[in-house]
């Protein structure tokens, strides 16, 4: 089915996924809100990815495809970090796109969007095809956010929104390692939030100012790199198909050299069909990077430079190190092995707002089902992986009367109290009560009916086959939860 981004969009702000940020004030562009049901969803994807890879992850096993056993720990590191980490991270000097100002309206444009963007002029034309535009030549643009820290006004107070979550992985290393049992090979995970003044911020939540990243740092020992950057290039892509992306929407796109970042050598995406783009093209969800040693050195040396092969300190004028690194020991030391080293990088770094919105534009659907008189009636589903819906069971009375809604209740409360996200609804007929959830994504409605007060049992429904079958009420937080696993 041909999706647009229009219909999604709408349904988000029909239904309460997302909506616009400070939207009563006209909005601001690059920012978004999660309403109830956004919020649910994402928090499924968010714990879905952590439960995965650390929450559910077996220590003591081979994993198929992984070279050996590994650890793997959590943290939470603060968005505002010593400007140092950015100086030595390369974001301070490197962290930019290119941008194209117009004097005469005073908007500005991402230089390599330009002949996609819309100037503000009316009538609608891209940048430059008015004849009052006056484009101004490209120039570099920094997309991290400042602030000030304290008191102090001016550069000794300035400070960043981290615009990855990354770094604090880095900085961490020696912190985990000291403070847990962990060896090499081991990561490290973490969810937050990551700023970035994008200049052309659009797509709807695909490029936004301010969103959530999912991104774990491994690290290993350098010959066994390649290897883990096999193995976690191919699981993240199939975390996404077991989550219910087909694989005709997905794929995994090796990096071209000229497209490698300063620190990468080797890059792949994980890469959508968001209906925003052009049949056939893709947009990025993931990236997952082999970053050599370039973050430990830096932190320890100072920020590094690439020297045709090699890696080495940058200097000033002076000979000085352009920007200092901490001086602290980063390196490993394999008690076994009784060898040294900086451990070798692979990231997996997802985003949880890009993750979220491809699995809303997969979800979405659109087909015919008959309503209460039998005439073909316009359905939306959105048929999210169960795993992932933001409600997993709704729960309707037939009628309001007849103590239908009092077993309903009933029904409702326990499915609550074993932790099952559901909805209780007796408002309007029985169809239109399954239309509301189809559109919201609900895998299960339960509905309570003059047969419950005979023979214990309730109708319950399932929204991909629209199968009812009768189940004992006694047994359905059993089969919800089995139905949830499977
Ligand atoms: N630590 C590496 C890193 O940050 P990235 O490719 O710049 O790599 C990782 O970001 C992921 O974060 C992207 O694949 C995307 O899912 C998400 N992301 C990055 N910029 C974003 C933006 N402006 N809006 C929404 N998500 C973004």
């Amino acid at each position: 089915m041909q999706k647009s981004m229009d219909q999604i969009v709408a349904l988000c702000r029909r239904r309460g996924f997302i909506f616009q940020s400070s939207e009563i004030y006209g909005g601001l562009n690059g920012f978004w809100d999660y309403g109830p049901l956004g919020t649910e969803l994402k928090r499924n994807v968010r714990n879905a990815w952590y439960h995965d890879l650390v929450t559910n992850h077996d220590e003591f096993s081979v994993l198929p495809g992984a070279p050996q056993s590994f650890s793997m720990v959590g943290i939470e590191s603060s968005i505002i970090m010593h400007p140092q980490v950015w100086k030595c991270s390369g974001h301070y000097d490197l962290f930019c796109d290119m941008m194209v100002d117009c004097r005469e309206c005073k908007a500005r444009f991402r230089a390599d969007h330009v002949k996609t963007s819309e100037c503000p002029l009316k009538p609608s034309k891209h940048p430059g095809e008015h004849d009052k535009c006056k484009l101004t030549e490209p120039r570099e643009f920094n997309l991290m956010f400042k602030t000030i820290v304290g008191a102090l006004a001016g550069e000794e107070g300035t400070a960043f929104l981290r615009p990855e979550t990354a770094q604090g992985m880095f900085v961490n290393f020696k912190n985990v390692l000291d403070s847990t049992r962990v060896k090499v090979p081991f990561g490290i995970a973490q969810v937050g939030k990551s700023f970035r003044n994008e200049i052309t911020p659009r797509n709807f939540t695909f490029r936004s100012r301010e969103f959530e990243q999912m991104e774990m740092e491994f690290f290993c020992h350098p010959s066994e790199s390649r290897a883990w950057y096999q193995y976690w290039r191919d699981r993240r892509y199939n975390w996404y198909i077991n989550l219910g992306i087909s694989k005709e929407n997905l794929r995994l796109r090796d990096h071209t050299a000229e497209e490698l970042s300063h620190y990468s050598c080797g890059t792949a995406d994980v890469e959508y069909t968001y209906p925003f783009l052009e049949p056939g093209e893709y947009g990025e969800l993931e990236g997952v990077a082999h970053r050599g040693d370039f973050d430990l050195r830096s932190h320890m040396e100072g920020k590094l430079v690439k020297s045709g092969t090699d890696l080495v300190v940058e200097k000033d004028a002076d000979g000085n190190p352009r920007h200092r690194g901490s001086g602290k020991d980063l390196s490993y030391f394999d008690d076994q092995t009784r060898e040294r080293y900086v451990p070798h990088v692979v990231e997996p770094a997802a985003g949880a707002d890009r993750g979220t919105l491809a699995f809303l534009c997969e979800a979405y659907q659109e087909d015919e089902q008959p309503d209460e008189k039998g005439a073909p009636q316009k359905r939306v589903v959105m048929r999210f992986h169960p795993k992932l819906a933001p409600i997993k069971v709704a729960v309707f009375p037939l009628i309001k009367k007849e103590g239908m809604p009092e077993a309903a209740l009933a029904i409702y409360r326990d499915l609550k109290e074993a932790g099952i996200a559901c909805y209780f609804d007796q408002q309007a007929a029985i169809g239109r009560r399954y239309r509301r959830q189809d559109e919201i994504g609900t895998p299960y409605c339960i509905t309570v009916d003059g047969d419950t007060a005979k023979d214990g049992t309730v109708t319950l429904r399932d929204r991909d086959t629209l199968l009812q079958e009768r189940v004992p009420a006694k047994t359905l937080v059993d089969e919800i939860r089995r139905r949830l696993r499977g």
